[in-house]
């Protein structure tokens, strides 16, 4: 899997990152959801250029000219909850993407011990367009690997791009075993541990949370 993490160069997206990560500003929901957004739309801008483009005529009111446009049939699957902000960034790009969404939650067996519950899924086939996954926090990447296994059964896909906004190094290499090697992962920056809950540290809490409220 190739790794492009956009905090090797800074960028206007590192401000975003703090302060989805600053206890002072993360609480406020709203702008915890569009800087999320933010960061899909810069992410997705990078992705683009890694995509297959074929040329066109586009005729304006003064001329003609030859543009490239892009041509790969794209499906962008979130993980519910906290992907919908990302989900949205993505979006906001790509106008004709089609759309899957899956439920994974951890269900815990003890308090530090969970099992990744896959319940819920709505996708089209999958066969022969680029599949984008969209997951906020990349951590242990069990639910990332729960998704890609349900998913495997609609259709082969050209190639898996992923989308996070923080990743933790230990995850990153459990995804990296677990997909196939043409596998891309776009990441705003990456974290180096894990907590003994599977939390990336320091990461920002729960996304989840964060973006739509605690829960049960
Ligand atoms: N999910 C979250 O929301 N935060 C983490 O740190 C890990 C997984």
């Amino acid at each position: 899997m190739e790794v492009f993490n956009f905090s090797a160069n800074n960028s206007i997206l590192s401000n975003f990152v703090t302060e989805i990560r600053d206890v002072k500003i993360q609480k406020d929901s709203m702008r915890f959801r569009r800087n999320i957004e933010r960061i899909g739309e810069i992410l997705s801008y990078e992705m683009s250029k890694n995509l297959n483009y074929s040329s066109i005529n586009v005729i304006t009111p003064l001329g003609e000219k030859t543009v490239p446009i892009l041509n790969d049939k794209l499906v962008l699957c979130s993980v519910l909850r906290a992907g919908l902000p990302l989900h949205q960034g993505i979006l906001n790009y790509f106008d004709s993407i089609e759309n899957a969404f899956i439920s994974a939650y951890r269900h815990h067996l003890t308090k530090e011990d969970f099992e990744i519950k896959v319940e819920y899924l709505a996708t089209p086939s999958l066969d022969s367009k680029i599949l984008i996954l969209a997951d906020p926090m990349l951590a242990t990447g069990n639910s990332l690997v729960a998704v890609y296994d349900t998913l495997k059964k609609y259709g082969k896909n050209k190639q898996i791009h992923i989308i996070s906004v923080i990743a933790a190094q230990e995850g990153i290499d459990f995804v990296s075993k677990h997909f196939p090697k043409n596998t891309n992962l776009w990441v705003a920056t990456i974290d180096q541990k894990l907590n003994s809950k599977g939390y990336i540290i320091p990461g920002l809490g729960d996304a989840g949370d964060l973006a739509f409220g605690p829960k049960l």
